[in-house]
C-alpha cells in the first residue's frame, strides 16, 4: 500500500510536478520563532486570511443592519461547495454542516437498524466520538462491537494490521467505522480494500477523517464511503465548533437529529416562515446543525479551505515528507520505533519510545525547548503543516538525543 495517489484529480496532480511547488509559509502564521509547533493534530493555528475573516465577521456582528437574508444561506452554500472540491463530490447538497465529529456520527448511527448479533467493526484505540456512538448502538440492538488490534510486532504492523481488518468483515457485519488513519500514530488504513470488502458483505462504511482530510489526498469518488464525517479545527484550519459531513445516498430521506427552520424548502422566505413546510432541502441539507450559517465561522471556514484547496493535500503530504524525513531516520538511529513510511502519513506520525526511557524527564525537556507535540496511548504523536520547517524536527532531534543519551 502506498498513499492514494488519484487519478485525474486537480488537486492531486502527479507528485513529482508539486514536489518542489510549496515551500514553508511560516509568514502567514502567528507562531513566534522559540516555539516549535509540532501539534497541528491537535489544534491548528489559523493563518492570516482566516484571521481576517474571523474580524470581518465580528464587525459584522456590530452592524447587525448590515446583515441580509442571503448572508444566512449564500456564503454557507460556497462552504460546502468547498468542502465538496475538496473531497470530490459533485452535490454540495450531500454536505451537512455540523459543531463536530460526535454531531455527525449521531446522525449515522440515528439512521442505522441493526439486527441481534451483527457486528460494528471498529480500530483499536479509535478516537472516542467515533466509539461511543457505536457502544449505545450495540446496546440499543444487541449488536456486538468487534474491535481489530494491531498485532503485536514492529515488522509489516500496518500491513499485518489491514489484513486483519478485511478478515474481520464478513456476513456478519452491518458497519466499519473507522479514520483513514489512526489518530494517534499515523498508521495508513487500506479504505479502497476495506470498501469492497464491505460492499461485497453489505456493510457500511463510516469514515472519521478529521486527521486526514485536507493533509492527505481523499476522494469520495474514489473510496464511496456512505459517509465521512470531519472535524474542522485541526487540517482544515477551521475555528473549533465547526465540522463537515459528507452523507451518501444510504442516509437519502432519513431523520435528522433537530429540526433546524433553515433546513427546510423555502426558509429564504423569512415572511412566510410560519406557513410551516414539510419538506427538507435536498440531500444532506436536513442533517446540518441549527445557526450553521454563522457569520464568523463561515467566513473563517471558507478562507480555510480556499486555502488548503490551492495548496493541495497531496502537495501539503508531500512537503510535510521532505522537512521530517531526515529527522525520522536520526530518531530511528536513537532507538525510537517509527513506522515504515508506505505504511503512515507524514503529516501526522508516532514515535514509540525505547521501553527503559523515563516519560517524565522526556515530557520535561521537551517542554523545556517549547516544542510542543502530543502524548496520545503509547505514541508521541508529532503533526507538522506548513508552518514547520526542517528546523524545527532538528530542535525535536537535539531534544530526544539529549534524554535518550543518558538513559
Ligand atoms: C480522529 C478524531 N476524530 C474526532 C476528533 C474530535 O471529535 P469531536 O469533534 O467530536 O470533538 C478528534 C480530535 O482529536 C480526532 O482526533
Amino acid at each position: 500500500m502506498s498513499f492514494p495517489r488519484k487519478r485525474e484529480s486537480h488537486l492531486n496532480e502527479p507528485l513529482n510536478d508539486l514536489r518542489m511547488s510549496l515551500q514553508h509559509h511560516k509568514h502567514l502564521f502567528d507562531i513566534p520563532d522559540n516555539i516549535t509547533y509540532l501539534n497541528i493534530a491537535a489544534q491548528s493555528p489559523s493563518f492570516t486570511a482566516v484571521y481576517e475573516a474571523g474580524l470581518k465577521g465580528l464587525k459584522q456582528k456590530n452592524r447587525p443592519y448590515s446583515i441580509v437574508i442571503s448572508d444566512y444561506f449564500e456564503p454557507v452554500a460556497e462552504l460546502k461547495k468547498l468542502f465538496a472540491k475538496l473531497i470530490e463530490v459533485d452535490d454540495h447538497n450531500r454536505i451537512a454542516t455540523i459543531p463536530a465529529v460526535s454531531y455527525g456520527m449521531a446522525t449515522v448511527a440515528k439512521n442505522i437498524k441493526l439486527n441481534a448479533g451483527d457486528e460494528i467493526i471498529v480500530m483499536h484505540e479509535q478516537f472516542p466520538s467515533n466509539i461511543y456512538v457505536w457502544q449505545k448502538l450495540a446496546e440499543k440492538y444487541n449488536a456486538v462491537i468487534k474491535t481489530i488490534k494491531a498485532p503485536d510486532t514492529t515488522a509489516n504492523r500496518v500491513k499485518q494490521w489491514n489484513e486483519t481488518i478485511l478478515e474481520a468483515i464478513t456476513d456478519k457485519t452491518a458497519v466499519v467505522a473507522m479514520g483513514h488513519i489512526h489518530w494517534s500514530n499515523g498508521s495508513l488504513f487500506d479504505l479502497k480494500a476495506i470498501r469492497q470488502r464491505t460492499k461485497a458483505h453489505n456493510a457500511l462504511l463510516i469514515i472519521d477523517g478529521s486527521q486526514s482530510v485536507g493533509a492527505l489526498p481523499f476522494s469520495v469518488k474514489e473510496i464511496q464511503p456512505d459517509a465521512l464525517i470531519c472535524a474542522g479545527y485541526k487540517w482544515l484550519f477551521g475555528p473549533y465548533g465547526c465540522g463537515y459531513a459528507y452523507y451518501g445516498s444510504y442516509f437519502d430521506n432519513g431523520v435528522p437529529l433537530e429540526e433546524n427552520w433553515s433546513n427546510r424548502l423555502n426558509s429564504e422566505n423569512f415572511a412566510g416562515l410560519t406557513n410551516y413546510e414539510p419538506e427538507y432541502k435536498p440531500l444532506a441539507n436536513r442533517y446540518s446543525v441549527g445557526e450553521s450559517g454563522s457569520f464568523i465561522y463561515v467566513k473563517m471556514q471558507i478562507a480555510a479551505l480556499k486555502q488548503v484547496i490551492e495548496w493541495t493535500p497531496i502537495a501539503i503530504q508531500e512537503y510535510c515528507k521532505a522537512i521530517s524525513s531526515e529527522a525520522v531516520l536520526e530518531l530511528k538511529a536513537l532507538g525510537c520505533n517509527i513506522e515504515d513510511d508506505r505504511y503512515r502519513t507524514h503529516h501526522l506520525f508516532g514515535i514509540k519510545l525505547p521501553d527503559n526511557l523515563d516519560i517524565k524527564v522526556l515530557k520535561a525537556a521537551l517542554a523545556d525547548h517549547n516544542i510542543f507535540v502530543s502524548f496520545r496511548g503509547n505514541y508521541i504523536r508529532i503533526s507538522c503543516h506548513l508552518f514547520n520547517t526542517a528546523e524545527d524536527f532538528k530542535k525535536l532531534v537535539t531534544c530526544f538525543s539529549s534524554v535518550l543519551q543518558k538513559v
